[in-house]
C-alpha cells in the first residue's frame, strides 16, 4: 500500500443560489475516517461553510427539520437533541452540552458553483 495521499479534489455540491444566508442547508454524503456520514453546507454572512452532520456532544445528526440547522435568528446552528449551539462560521460550540467543534469541511465558491474539498480523512461517498 502506498503512503502517497490522493490529491485533494473539489467536488461540485450545489449552485451558489441554493445557499441563502441563514437559510436551509444543502446536505451531502461523505466518507469520514472510512465511515459514511452526512454533511451539510450553509451560508452565513455571505460565506459558505460545511460541517459533518454530527453533534460534538453525542455523535448524532443535528437537524430538527430536514436541512434546517439555523435557529430562528439565523445566527446560530442548533442541535435538535439537547440544544447545543454552534457558531456557523467556525463550528465552535458556544452554548449547550457540546465540547469542541463541529468537523469542518473545506468549501470553495466560484462561477456560481459551491464545491467541497476532499482531504485525507474525508473522501466522496460512493453509493
Ligand atoms: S446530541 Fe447534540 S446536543 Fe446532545
Amino acid at each position: 500500500m502506498s503512503d502517497a495521499a490522493a490529491p485533494d479534489q473539489a467536488i461540485a455540491l450545489c449552485a451558489s443560489a441554493d445557499l441563502q444566508d441563514g437559510g436551509l442547508a444543502v446536505p451531502f454524503e461523505v466518507l469520514y475516517q472510512g465511515q459514511h456520514c452526512r454533511a451539510f453546507a450553509v451560508r452565513y454572512a455571505g460565506q459558505v461553510h460545511a460541517y459533518l452532520n454530527r453533534c460534538a456532544h453525542v455523535p448524532m445528526e443535528m437537524d430538527y427539520q430536514e436541512n434546517r440547522f439555523f435557529d430562528h435568528s439565523g445566527h446560530w446552528l442548533l442541535c435538535a437533541t439537547h440544544g447545543a449551539t454552534y457558531a456557523p462560521d467556525t463550528g465552535a460550540c458556544v452554548a449547550g452540552p457540546c465540547r469542541g467543534s463541529l468537523v469542518k469541511i473545506a468549501l470553495s465558491e466560484s462561477g456560481g458553483v459551491v464545491r467541497w474539498h476532499t482531504a485525507k480523512q474525508l473522501q466522496p461517498f460512493e453509493f
